[in-house]
């Protein structure tokens, strides 16, 4: 251990066993921001690209030593605080008895738009039918170092009816949206259903050793905010409060969700994620004292030089006064263009202008 023979009010970078990421999850005084990226391991990577070559998403998804791997490729590249296990939100979907291909993104040939299609869907038992999921949890724990927390993850409800209902990717999700407002039985049924089986695999993968959970609403923000409370929040609510475990922090990222973020806030949610439609500053006022946030750098800015990367990231940086808690990330996944090297560039440039900020403002003091 460490040798504290000069008391300072600074925390210090050691040999924590307890990661910089969970103790920022939790809002406590750390060293330095620490920092994971949204689809970090994906095919910007060349090694990720070298793997899908052979095999398809969905087995690779499928296969927990092919999962392990590629889970492990930007861990291996870049001093990222937080692993997210290599999955896809819609992995629940098929366990629940719909047929699910990619190209690139989810595609369902049966969209799931009645109530008897609704009725039809299983609630999964995880260890049965996704157990190659709490197999990749269980490889994760054993090969990541201690420093880098393990993020277990499933998507949202509301973002999963949205590709159940539609079949697909769409740009005004007419259909899900017709089923909300015609039929706001079957809708809330359809959410319910989701509410427990996404409770029931972010339980199991927090058993397998999950020591954080994130979910993904990557289209809460088609909603007003009166739609989001009537529709979506009573669901997120309960499902939170179910899985909500000692220790385990709760990250809950919208995307376009500027609107929603009181109603976020409420949801019991430890972590909030956001996108870069807004300003931190801009958001934290709007969030419960102490509440921790997550991101948001836009994912387009790694296409710039290293000093506009630098620039920008300061500038979010900048906006987290002392006390306040943030991990840092992208306000959305990164894409696939993105050259590795700026990804290098921004790791290491919030891991320093962190530790700077720190130690200045603590002078300061
Ligand atoms: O973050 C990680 O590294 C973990 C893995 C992960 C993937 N998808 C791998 C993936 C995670 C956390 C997801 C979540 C996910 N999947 C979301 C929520 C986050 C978001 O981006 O909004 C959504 C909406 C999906 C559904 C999905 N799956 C889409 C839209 C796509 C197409 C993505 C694209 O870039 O074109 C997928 C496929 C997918 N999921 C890929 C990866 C690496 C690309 C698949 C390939 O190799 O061909």
């Amino acid at each position: 251990m460490n040798d504290v023979s000069e008391p300072s009010s600074l925390a210090q970078p050691s040999d924590h066993l307890d990661p910089l990421f969970l103790r920022a999850c939790r809002g406590e005084a750390v060293e330095t921001t620490p920092i994971w990226i949204m689809r970090q391991a994906g095919r910007y990577l060349p090694e990720y690209r070298r793997v899908r070559k052979d095999v398809d998403f969905l087995t690779l998804c499928h296969t927990p030593d092919l999962a392990t791997e590629v889970t492990l490729q930007p861990i291996r590249r870049f001093g990222l605080d937080a692993s997210i296990l290599f999955s896809d939100i819609m992995v629940p979907v098929e366990a629940m008895g719909v047929e699910v291909a990619f190209n690139p993104g989810p595609v369902i040939q049966n969209p799931v738009r009645s109530e008897e299609a609704i009725k039809a869907l299983g609630r999964p038992d995880p260890t049965n039918t996704m157990g190659f999921v709490l197999q990749t949890v269980k490889n994760l724990r054993r090969e990541l170092p201690p420093s880098v927390a393990l993020i277990g993850f499933a998507g949202a409800p509301f973002t999963m009816a949205a590709y159940m209902v539609e079949g697909g990717a769409s740009k005004d999700f007419a259909a899900l949206k017709s089923l909300m407002f015609q039929d706001s039985i079957a809708f809330h049924a359809l959410m319910e259903k989701l509410s427990l089986v996404v409770g029931d695999y972010l339980l199991a993968q927090i058993e397998a050793g999950a020591q954080a959970v994130q979910l993904f609403d990557t289209w809460a923000g088609l909603l007003s905010p009166t739609d989001y409370k009537e529709f979506v929040f009573p669901h997120v609510q309960s499902l939170i409060k179910r899985v909500k475990s000692p220790g385990v922090p709760f990250i809950l990222y919208g995307n376009g969700t500027g609107g929603l973020l009181e109603l976020m806030d409420q949801t019991g949610a430890d972590v909030i994620g956001l996108d870069w439609r807004l300003e931190i500053e801009q958001a934290l006022p709007r969030l419960s004292e102490g509440r921790v946030v997550q991101g948001n750098l836009d994912p387009s800015v790694l296409f710039a030089p290293p000093s506009i990367i630098q620039d920008q990231a300061a500038r979010i940086l900048q906006q987290i006064k002392p006390g306040q808690g943030h991990i840092f990330n992208l306000g959305h996944g990164i894409s696939r263009h993105t050259p590795v090297e700026a990804v290098e560039t921004l790791v290491t440039f919030v891991h320093d202008e962190g530790r700077r900020l720190r130690s200045s403002k603590a002078a300061e003091a």
